[in-house]
């Protein structure tokens, strides 16, 4: 087997490569407004009641109607999530893994169809839609290795003992609740369903309401992989209807969460009640949000500094975990800085991402679209609007990129997770000050520092609590096996998705002890 490396993005400068790119999104656009089922012990059910999934840059186009789980779906889909553990469990390692590797070629092999998905229904640009894909096919491969590792691992790491064969077997918890975010709908869903099943546990995926078609792409994917029945089971649904229903459920053993805080905080006080029947502690992944910094020291290469700024604070509109939403500056570069971060957001084109010159896209909905505004209008009393702060006349939801200045550190702008395009500029009167400002929040996700300084760069190291650290760099990007993914306190519960360890919260250890 080769051994694991990220895969290249596609390079959009090349023609050939966009004439690819154009004809497979023709082609998929001739797939809309289908009707999707819900996918139960491999059995496809469709329902009356559907979801609509709209073009967040376009909402007149209809990217697909979805079925929706009633709680008597969801109960129907653990008992055959319970039933197929039985076999799943009990197949090796490599057996699993093979299934994952499979899918990754099949996705590598359609991955501008499954980058036009993402275009389309997500609202990403082409290189955040090949990105995307990418990261999914790195989650297919990286976990599919690292099983192999995993089981092996058991074996080595105890202390020889002389008459006795001691192993320690990594075995899967049973059946899990996959909840995954709308915001990398190919990636992050991929990556959570395919570590939880790898480790032999079967699932019940949950997509994000605004993108259940990618979701449900990324299924006939593992079908067509052979993935047996019953392992993955699809239950999109009215998160009115199930989304407690299926954490509350006694069958549920884990529950695997990306998304907002506040959900996660609600998953993860539930899930701690156990409920009759019930015989374990259910054990809650969950990767929550960000308000992420970026620190520029007085020494700093400021262009260097103002790009990396602009990258991950607007692309794909803010809406990452790990973007950028405060830049945090010494006061002997702030002014120089603050004016290289606005011209280069002025430069950035806002629109539908179908057209290739777009840079930054739309919200992903209204709910988000409205929130935006709210922080823009308080942003007007917490700082000074130096660039947006408006909405561009289309029919999708497009909020231009919006800068305040002169932002306090304590102000709820510099606190508060806004998930969009949405910068806060805070002046810092020395480095240890900007690590101390940066540190202000609840969140410890990711954090980046631009210094020419080896004392700076060992005292960020040392004191800026952030799961994810990057000097001279943006704050976005992170590659799976490259850069574990996942921060601290209110960030989640400190796992590292795309890392070594991350598939070990997927199972439990169990020791065998064998006189010889
Ligand atoms: N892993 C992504 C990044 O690093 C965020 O989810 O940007």
């Amino acid at each position: 087997m080769k051994s694991y490396a990220p895969e290249p993005f596609v390079n959009f400068a090349d023609e050939t490569v966009r004439t690819q790119f154009d004809h497979e999104l023709q082609h998929v656009l001739q797939k809309l407004d289908r009707t999707y089922p819900l996918v139960i012990g491999g059995r496809e059910i469709y329902t009356d009641a559907q979801c609509v999934s709209y073009n967040p840059a376009n909402l007149s186009q209809v990217i697909g109607r979805v079925s929706q789980a009633t709680r008597a779906h969801v109960d129907e889909a653990f008992q055959n999530a319970a039933e197929t553990f039985k076999t799943w469990s009990r197949k090796s390692a490599e057996q699993r893994a093979l299934y994952l590797f499979k899918a990754a070629t099949i996705i590598r092999r359609r991955k501008h169809e499954f980058s036009s998905w993402l275009l389309l229904e997500a609202g990403k640009t082409r290189p955040e839609a090949d990105a995307d894909t990418a990261e999914c096919i790195d989650f297919l491969e990286y976990y599919g290795r690292q099983i192999l590792t995993l089981a092996e691992r058991g074996k080595e790491t105890l202390v020889p003992y002389a008459g006795e064969d001691n192993q320690l077997h990594y075995i899967p918890l049973g059946v899990g609740v996959v909840i995954p975010p709308w915001n990398f709908p190919l990636a992050i869903m991929a990556g959570m369903t395919a570590a939880s099943i790898v480790a032999g546990n079967t699932v019940l995926l949950k997509p994000a309401s605004q993108t259940p078609v990618i979701a449900y792409k990324f299924l006939e994917v593992l079908k067509e992989a052979g993935l047996p029945d019953g392992v993955v089971n699809f239950v999109p649904g009215d998160v009115l209807e199930i989304g407690d229903y299926l954490v509350d459920h006694k069958m549920t053993r884990f529950i695997s969460f990306t998304g907002s805080q506040r959900i996660g905080m609600r998953i993860y006080e539930r899930a701690s009640k156990v409920h009759d029947g019930q015989i374990w502690l259910k054990r809650v992944i969950a990767e929550m949000g960000g308000k992420d910094a970026i620190i520029v020291d007085a020494d700093a290469d400021l262009d260097a500094a103002a790009q990396a700024i602009v990258a991950s604070a607007f692309n794909f509109s803010g809406q990452k975990c790990s973007a950028c939403s405060r830049a945090i500056v010494h006061e002997a570069v702030y002014d120089d800085v603050l004016a290289r971060v606005i011209e280069r957001t002025k430069n950035l084109s806002v629109g539908n991402p179908s057209d290739p010159a777009s840079i930054v896209g739309p919200v992903i909905d209204q709910k988000a679209y409205d929130k935006i505004q709210s922080y823009i209008e308080l942003g007007k009393t917490e700082g000074r609007l130096v660039c947006g702060g408006t909405q561009t006349a289309t029919p999708g939801y497009f909020v231009n990129p919006t800068i305040f200045a002169d932002v306090a550190p304590n102000a709820r702008i510099s606190r508060e997770e806004v998930f969009g395009p949405f910068l806060a500029f805070t002046k810092a009167s020395s480095f240890t000050e900007a690590i101390e400002f940066a540190n202000q929040t609840e969140f410890g996700l990711t954090g980046s520092v631009f210094t020419r300084n080896r004392d700076h760069i060992e005292e960020a190291r040392a004191t800026f609590h952030v799961g994810n650290l990057y000097f001279n760099r943006k704050s976005t990007g992170a590659l799976v096996g490259v850069h574990p993914f996942g921060g601290f306190n209110m960030s989640g519960t400190d796992s590292k998705a795309g890392g070594p360890d991350y598939l070990m919260l997927f199972t439990q250890p169990k020791l065998s002890s064998e006189v010889l």
